[in-house]
């Protein structure tokens, strides 16, 4: 009763805020001070918790108050109250510097109306103007997602001049500097700008743009900047609009909006661009031999990797805009060292990084990568003051993108206890149906791990096997389909810690794994799974959770039965180089068993070996 009482306050309640002022919210990604361009004028919009205060020269000072708010996904639909009438701006934040709006006229509400947000907002039409609202205490944004690279440019502007002004030394600029990722230079553009004869309008200088962050609607990118010498507010905000089917044409609003940019054609300001292509950097060395092929860093998964004798080129496709290529040049070795060339996007300058490379084992190169520098010289580049002096470190991996199993360093038959967020389950490979099991009793039901095909390369795990014996004492193994089945692609040992990356295509996560594994007793191996393709540095065998980077630790003690032709093996990863290959190959000798008597085994045996021979001389 009681209960009921609560709720139905609760729900009064709440129904009463809606009318008040405190079912409100205005976001905060919306507060602060705005610049926009409104109703033929400069318009400067103050928005904190409550209200919305708006001013210009003509239309003076209007401060509003908010009645109601909704929000669906990053959009906000708000309803502010002026003296009289009630205004619905829904807002659509596009970077943490800007975001647009529409906007209704002020509606005035019958006495016996509700502001309801469908009643004020009824007036709004998807096809009205966006108005873009330009942060006034704007934070710069690395300008790396907006532009980047050089090119040279020819440009129109409707307003100014007829026909195009193409100078040769007209360019555009946007590099990043190398070691100062976070740091201004990459929040900045240069665009310098060429008289050309007979133009009135065209002029000689270099504008320099702070970037304020990007967005794209459909296939179109925009990008909003601020020109960073520039006082007056209505000449300091632009905006810029790419298309991500033709990157040889760039848009540019002549006003602070951005709803003049509907195409890149019909922009006031088009800029036609042609990449500056960079300078060709010769190779001075070359990588080993086995480091050749197509690769995958496990820091960035999505990356590929392509390695040649003298260039290592990593391209990447973030999901949004174009690819991003990188290319690294052998240009001087010393030990483990590698000094590279780095190029990255066409034009911008060059600089150089070191590389500490671990010679290949397995599917696997180990390498740690030092800080970019301009300076083109082996001692200041490949110092070991440039890597990264962290307390503690692991190396980064390149692993091979179709590697080839090798034998696992564990291997034998084991059963084993679990813990982790992600353990592993019964489930059926390949997405057959699960057949119901036959009424077969199973004597124990364990956790199995085996690796026990005839190289012992491959792990096959199965969360619920059905231990039992047929009534002649051997043991049936009917629904020993595995669960999982994994390869073993390489291992090594690092930091005293062992580590085994694993290989499952099936794997819908990812198809790389790392473990830590560990031997605990004469036949006991304790195994920590990661979340990917790399584990973290604090992860240990006992890890299990997110925390550490694991999903799940498994205990593992081995019960190999008298049939099972499956021998325990163990390798630290100490030496990785190490050929292991499985030598112990179980041959059922066929003609001991047909045959009853001792003597006619071994004259068919004798008669075998005659036979090869035979045919070894013969061939
Ligand atoms: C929310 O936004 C999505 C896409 O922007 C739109 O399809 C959907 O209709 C909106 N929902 C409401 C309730 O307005
Ligand atoms: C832009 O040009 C100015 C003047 O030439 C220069 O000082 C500045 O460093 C340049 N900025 C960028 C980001 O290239
Ligand atoms: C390696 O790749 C680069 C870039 O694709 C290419 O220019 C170079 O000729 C290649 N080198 C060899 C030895 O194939
Ligand atoms: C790759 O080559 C290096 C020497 O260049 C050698 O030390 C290493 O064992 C090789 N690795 C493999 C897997 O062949
Ligand atoms: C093993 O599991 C099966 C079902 O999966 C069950 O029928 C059987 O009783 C279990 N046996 C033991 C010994 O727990
Ligand atoms: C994660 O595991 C560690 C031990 O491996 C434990 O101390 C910690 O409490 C666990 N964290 C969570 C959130 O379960
Ligand atoms: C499985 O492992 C446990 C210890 O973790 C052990 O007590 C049990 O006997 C093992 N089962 C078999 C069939 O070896």
């Amino acid at each position: 009763m009681n209960t009921h009482l609560v709720v139905i306050f609760l729900v009064a309640f709440g129904k009463a805020t809606v009318e008040g002022q405190k079912s409100c919210d205005i976001p905060k990604v919306l507060q602060g001070t705005w610049f926009s361009w409104e109703v033929g004028e400069p318009t400067t919009t103050t928005i904190d918790e409550w209200s919305y205060e708006r001013q210009g020269p003509k239309q003076g000072r209007q401060r509003t108050e908010c009645v109601a708010s909704s929000r669906n996904g990053s959009d906000h639909t708000l309803i502010f109250k002026g003296s009289e009438c009630y205004t619905c701006v829904k807002a659509f934040p596009r970077t943490l510097n800007v975001f647009e709006k529409f906007e209704t006229p002020c509606v005035t509400l019958e006495r016996n109306e509700k502001p309801t947000i469908d009643r004020i907002c009824r007036g709004l039409r998807q096809d009205q103007q966006l108005i873009t609202l330009f942060n006034k205490n704007f934070v710069p944004i690395s300008c790396r997602s907006s532009l980047e690279g050089v090119w040279h440019f020819a440009y129109q502007n409707r307003f100014r001049f007829t026909g195009e002004c193409d100078s040769p030394d007209a360019k555009i600029q946007s590099c990043q500097t190398p070691g100062t990722q976070f740091l201004i230079q990459n929040q900045k553009f240069n665009i310098t700008y060429r008289q050309c004869q007979g133009m009135d309008g065209t002029f000689n200088g270099v504008v320099e743009f702070s970037c304020l962050g990007d967005w794209f609607i459909g296939k179109n990118h925009y990008f909003a900047v601020v020109n960073t010498k520039e006082s007056r507010e209505d000449e300091k905000y632009r905006c810029f609009l790419k298309n991500r089917d033709d990157d040889l044409y760039i848009g540019a609003s002549i006003t602070a909006e951005c709803n003049t940019l509907k195409t890149v054609e019909k922009s006031p300001e088009r800029y036609r661009v042609t990449p500056v292509k960079s300078e060709v950097v010769e190779p001075g060395c070359r990588f080993p031999q086995n480091f050749t092929g197509e690769w995958i860093n496990t820091a960035n998964i999505d990356a590929e990797v392509v390695i040649n004798e003298t260039h290592i080129i990593e391209t990447y496709y973030p999901d949004r805009a174009r690819y991003r290529r990188t290319i690294y040049v052998c240009r001087e070795q010393r030990d483990t060292r590698i000094m590279m060339a780095r190029l990255t996007v066409d034009g911008c300058q060059k600089d150089y990084i070191c590389f500490d490379f671990v010679p290949r084992h397995h599917n696997v190169i180990r390498y740690r990568k030092g800080t970019a520098v301009i300076k083109n010289d082996f001692s200041t580049v490949c110092s070991w003051v440039q890597f990264p002096n962290k307390e503690e470190w692991r190396y980064d991996l390149y692993l091979a993108a179709k590697p080839v199993p090798v034998r696992c360093p564990v291997a034998g038959k084991f059963n084993f206890t679990q813990k982790g967020e992600s353990p592993f389950k019964t489930r059926i490979l390949g997405g057959v149906t699960l057949s119901p099991r036959p009424d077969i009793r199973c004597k124990q039901n364990i956790s199995d791990f085996s690796v026990c095909d005839t190289d012992q390369k491959e792990m096959a795990i199965d969360a619920d096997y059905c231990l039992s014996v047929d009534y002649l004492g051997r043991p049936v193994d009917i629904y020993s389909d595995p669960d999982y089945r994994m390869k073993c692609i390489g291992y090594w040992q690092e930091n005293l810690k062992s580590y085994l990356i694993t290989y499952d295509d099936l794997d819908p996560l990812s198809k790389y794994r790392c473990w830590v594994y560990q031997r605990a007793d004469l036949n006991r191996v304790l195994m920590s799974q990661a979340v990917g393709a790399f584990c973290d540095v604090r992860q240990d065998v006992t890890s299990w959770n997110y925390t550490e980077g694991a999903v799940v630790a498994v205990d593992m003690t081995e019960y190999e039965r008298e049939r099972d032709q499956c021998p325990m093996h163990f390798d630290d990863g100490e030496n990785p180089w190490q050929e292991t290959e499985n030598y112990i190959k179980v041959f059922p000798w066929l003609i001991y068993r047909s045959t009853t008597s001792a003597i006619d085994g071994t004259v068919n045996a004798f008669l075998v070996s005659m036979a090869a021979l035979l045919l070894k001389l013969l061939f």
